[in-house]
């Protein structure tokens, strides 16, 4: 019954499509288990740029069952626009499976989303105004409209209007705006969604299970990351769904002892998007070469990251709550040309050294990252593609993580190429 998960430990961002796709060789289905389409996986293949926000990245290869498992929101449009751009494209998306169990996303949950941030002001969150939010909390008020809910007309027009008679409200006389008419949101998603989407909608439980009961090996894709997680991340700078390891079992229906690996994605530097604590944030003229170097703009929103050197405390952290057990560390090539890498080791904290992420936040406000200096390889690595030929400080800067961290490295990226990556040990 052999389960990998793969989760990113960062704040999102860290290229984990790029292994996922890797690992997908030698899987039989791969599993989107949470968020929706605020998730942005780009893959190179020959060159060729795909652009995925709610297909699993394993509808690439032929022999994959992908699957949109049920902690996932779907915009019903944004899926088939997906759907369609990948066929016309020649990738088959008939083996598609969607959960029956997925909450769907609807205008009004964007619109909410971005009237809602709006309100919030100097406080806003920076979210990704998909309505990712307002879905997972019509969820869980249990007044959200599920995937399966399209294959009963009577019940789908019940539920858009119970949601609506409450959602009209806030819409109105909170926000000032025009309500949203059930029976013509109803007759617009019916007509236009529901025939091209029905063949899709299965039991994936089910089906996950019998995968896993064949021996099959299944792979679950996280979207987002450890420390945007609501639960573990740095609330309320989250998004609304669990990333991390334990929310792949509820996104996907399985239990943990299902789960053999869990190989959890860091990029060599560290980037966030949106408001929030980050301690390693450089503002400096280092931080605008990341983003030069390392195209550090957002796959959906354009919005340019913010940079900051690694930061181990974080991954210890993240491998704790995840249970990782082994590690890859994505765009290496980026450093390149840096004539001394930081690794942040400890925070000081108001004159105390911590190796421990703070339990409370504002502590996590005012952390000062100790650092630990390496020497940059100044080489380019984008050729690599064997351990052997790294050069000595590129061993030094990932030993010293996995030092740090006490996880080993099976993998490292050297470019954004599907050829360019090298198997550590
Ligand atoms: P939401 O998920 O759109 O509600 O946004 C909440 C927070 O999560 C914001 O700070 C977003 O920038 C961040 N976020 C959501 N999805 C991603 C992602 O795929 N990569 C990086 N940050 C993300």
């Amino acid at each position: 019954m052999p389960t990998t998960i793969v989760v990113g430990t960062q704040w999102g961002d860290e290229g984990k499509g790029k292994f996922t796709d890797l690992l997908a060789k030698e899987m039989s289905m791969v599993v989107r288990y949470q968020g929706g389409h605020n998730a942005g996986h780009t893959l190179v293949v020959d060159g060729e740029v795909f652009a995925l926000q709610l297909v699993p990245s394993g509808v690439l290869y032929d022999h994959i069952v992908p699957v949109i498992g049920n902690g996932v929101v779907v915009d019903p449009f944004v899926l088939l626009a997906e759907m369609d751009m990948l066929s016309r494209r020649g990738i088959d998306t008939g083996r598609l499976r969607l959960s029956g169990n997925a909450h769907l996303i609807l205008n009004y949950h964007q619109q909410l989303d971005a009237l809602h941030e709006r309100h919030l002001g100097k406080s806003k969150l920076g979210t990704t105004k998909r309505g990712i939010g307002p879905a997972y909390a019509d969820k869980s008020l249990r007044i959200g409209v599920r995937v399966q809910d399209l294959l009963d007309e009577m019940i789908f027009r019940e539920k858009l209007r119970a949601a609506l008679s409450h959602t009209n409200k806030v819409l109105t006389k909170v926000y000032n705006r025009l309500p949203v008419d059930p029976d013509m949101l109803a007759d617009k998603v019916l007509s236009e969604c529901l025939e091209p989407l029905k063949p899709h909608i299965v039991d994936t439980t089910d089906l996950i299970h019998d995968a896993l009961e064949a021996d099959q090996h299944v792979l679950l894709e996280g979207a987002q990351a450890t420390f945007l997680d609501l639960d573990h991340g740095t609330y309320p700078f989250v998004t609304s769904s669990n990333p991390t390891a334990g929310g792949a079992c509820t996104g996907a229906g399985i239990g943990p002892r299902h789960v053999d690996r869990v190989l959890g994605v860091a990029k060599s530097y560290v980037t966030r998007v949106g408001a929030g604590p980050f301690p390693t944030e450089l503002t400096d003229s280092d931080g605008d070469k990341i983003v030069d170097i390392g195209r550090e703009y957002g796959t959906n929103t354009g919005r340019r990251r913010r940079p900051g050197w690694f930061d181990t405390v974080m991954l210890r952290h993240a491998v704790r709550v995840n249970s990782l057990t082994e590690l890859a560390i994505t765009k290496l090539d980026v450093l390149d040309s840096f004539e001394r890498l930081r690794l942040c080791v400890a925070y000081d904290i108001e004159g105390e050294r911590t190796e421990k992420l703070p339990y409370h936040q504002s502590e996590l406000h005012r952390a000062v990252p100790i650092y630990e200096d390496l020497p940059g390889w100044q080489t380019d690595l984008t050729e690599v593609t064997e351990q052997g030929q790294l050069p000595e400080e590129a061993h030094g800067y990932l030993r010293a993580i996995e030092a740090q961290v006490g996880v080993p490295v099976k993998l490292v990226s050297t470019g954004p190429g599907r050829s360019q990556y090298v198997h550590y040990s």
